[in-house]
């Protein structure tokens, strides 16, 4: 491992050390102006208060006592800032030590973790749409920046096939007489991926206005969650047909999963994890089901009711959770707890992360209380909800097609595959298919990971799928020019010698590439990972617009620029890959 923030930082400390100053005074940054310096020190302000000198008279000592050093050129800055300038020797003994090892930069944390993600979470008998793309998306790229970071991490998309849905296709199915074999009363109709994108909406809408379906549907929900027949066979089937096309989707977008397992997973679960609250008193009944209390002292403040009908409100959105229905059906809560038992017992991890919509903030919230209070999940086990916002439309809302509806997940497929090759077309290139699917998810991840994930974001595909500018084909592009000039240049790379200021350039954004892998880590969030990588790229094409690395005469210097360009084509791919985008060859 080798950090140069914490390089520069040692030295610091030993110079604070020196000179008698308390070494957790050192700060350090990005410089402010990147055309002076690279770091600066913001701590003599602090030191000047703490030991009564003026600021201006700690930084000059501090910049004296680091005289000599052959890595960091310091200088003092009015009114208490010291500069870090890193010097070309030390930025090419990094650099090749990079070529060398493209993982040596990585700041590992100590400890390694076993980690559950939760991700994906498509429903059964719901056909994917738009709105399921964040989670696998950003889901992930967390996965793979988790490993990276040296963590064993098991993946499971946990399918929502336990809920009311599952009720209400059937019922509509049963109705319009698909099931009639599976009751022995004549011949089943053939149930397709259509069918059930016609009967789920179908019955959805039918649920607020016809009460005795609704109430049939809930019928069959409970029948199937307590495993009767013949429902539960009717619903393995629906699963199967299901399963089948959601994997065939997540594979196009590059999502994997090490588990497919969904709610119903859980079931074997459920009894015990339900009584582990009514043992330890944790669960009463309200209204025929069975809730917990979850709300700390001080919140669930309840509002008074008006009139005797009323459904009771809270000031603070901290209700009770129900964990069972009135009819002693399972909830999403029921199934969620049970989860966590499962995946405890399963795996013992030291950290569940959800990688969920923001709007199940509360959802999830109540759930960790719960799991924490029963003893389901122990104290040291972290829970985290990577809460994420709403992918919009032009017009600010959530993205709709100019009829209102949804764009099917498989839409959106084609639609940036072929926004691809119109762009490649401009390119000349025609009829590769492959490469079109390459660069169209790297502008739909790009697009969607380069935003702060709790915030919503527009989604543009005209904007993600440019060659310029903040877009996943613009790293690729990058990349493709760089194997393209290593082919052309036909001789091996030499040693890396950093000394013109578009080689500085690189090797400072190589590093700050790596600060970011921690950063995106620290924050379950790609955005910084994205930006660094754009400024890497940036960085390259200044470099590959001034210099002419094949024209270059002397052998030396030639051989250091492709021995960069290597470089920099390795520390892309590298990012890249965590984001679940691969770099082509050719573009
Ligand atoms: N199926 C859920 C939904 O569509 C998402 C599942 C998220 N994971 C979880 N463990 N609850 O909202």
């Amino acid at each position: 491992m080798f950090v140069v923030r914490d390089e520069i930082e040692k030295e610091l400390k030993k110079a604070f050390k020196k000179l008698g100053y308390d070494e957790n005074l050192v700060v350090l940054a990005y410089a402010n102006n990147p055309a002076v310096a690279d770091y600066q020190c913001n701590s003599c302000f602090a030191v000047s208060k703490k030991y009564n000198e003026k600021p201006n008279e700690v930084g000059e000592k501090i910049v004296e006592a680091m005289k000599g050093n052959k890595n960091f050129e310091m200088s003092f800055a009015f009114p208490g800032f010291i500069n870090i300038r890193l010097t070309n020797e030390y930025l090419s003994k990094i650099a090749n030590l990079t070529l060398e090892d493209n993982k040596i930069m990585l700041k590992k944390p100590e400890k390694k973790l076993k980690i559950v993600m939760d991700y994906g979470g498509a429903n059964i008998a719901k056909e994917l749409h738009m709105g399921h793309l964040r989670s696998p998306i950003i889901g992930e790229a967390l996965y793979r920046l988790n490993k990276l970071m040296g963590h064993e991490v098991i993946s499971d998309t946990h399918l929502g096939d336990w809920g009311t849905q599952i009720g209400l296709t059937l019922a509509q199915l049963e109705e319009d007489g698909y099931l009639e074999g599976y009751f022995k009363r004549g011949e089943n109709k053939e149930i397709t991926l259509e069918t059930l994108n016609e009967e789920y909406p179908k019955a959805s809408k039918r649920k607020n206005v016809d009460l005795k379906f609704k109430e049939k549907a809930d019928e069959i929900t409970l029948k199937v969650q307590q495993k009767k027949e013949p429902y539960f066979k009717i619903y393995s089937d629906v699963r199967k047909l299901s399963v089948a096309a959601i994997k065939k989707n997540y594979l196009t977008l590059g999502c994997h999963f090490d588990l497919w397992y969904g709610e119903s997973t859980a079931y074997p679960y459920i009894e015990r994890s339900v009584n582990i609250f009514k043992d330890k008193h944790l669960a009463r009944e309200s209204e025929g089901a069975l809730v917990v209390d979850v709300a700390r002292e001080g919140e669930n403040i309840k509002i008074e009711k008006k009139s005797e009908d009323e459904v009771q409100r809270y000031k603070n959105p901290m209700p009770p959770l129900i964990i069972k229905k009135y009819n002693d059906g399972d909830v999403y809560a029921t199934t969620d707890i049970a989860t966590i038992l499962m995946r405890n017992e399963t795996y013992d991890p030291d950290k569940i992360i959800y990688v969920v919509d923001y709007r199940q903030d509360l959802h999830f919230e109540r759930v960790f209380r719960a799991c924490k209070l029963a003893g389901i999940s122990k104290e040291s086990q972290e829970l985290v909800h990577v809460a994420y916002g709403t992918m919009n439309g032009p017009d600010g809302k959530a993205f709709k097609t100019r009829s209102g509806d949804v764009i099917k997940l498989e839409d959106v497929i084609n639609l940036i595959k072929s926004k691809a090759e119109e762009r490649l077309k401009e390119n000349g290139i025609v009829d590769n298919e492959k490469l079109a699917m390459q660069i169209g998810v790297a502008a739909l991840k790009f697009g969607d990971l380069i935003n702060v994930v709790y915030k919503d974001y527009v989604f543009d595909l005209d904007k993600f799928s440019s060659f310029e500018g903040k877009t996943g084909p613009y790293i690729q592009y990058t990349g493709a020019r760089i194997s393209s000039l290593l082919r052309k240049a036909k001789e091996d790379v030499g040693k890396i010698s950093i000394e013109q200021s578009e080689e500085r350039n690189i090797a400072i954004n190589i590093i700050k590439l790596y600060e970011s892998f921690t950063t995106s880590y620290q924050e379950n969030s790609l955005n910084s990972l994205c930006l660094a990588l754009y400024n890497l790229a940036s960085a390259y094409s200044q470099f590959y617009n001034n210099i002419k690395v094949l024209q270059e005469a002397d052998e030396k210097k030639r051989k250091s620029y492709l021995a960069l360009s290597k470089l920099v084509h390795s520390c892309l791919v590298l990012g890249l890959d965590i984001l679940g985008i691969e770099m082509p060859e050719k573009m």
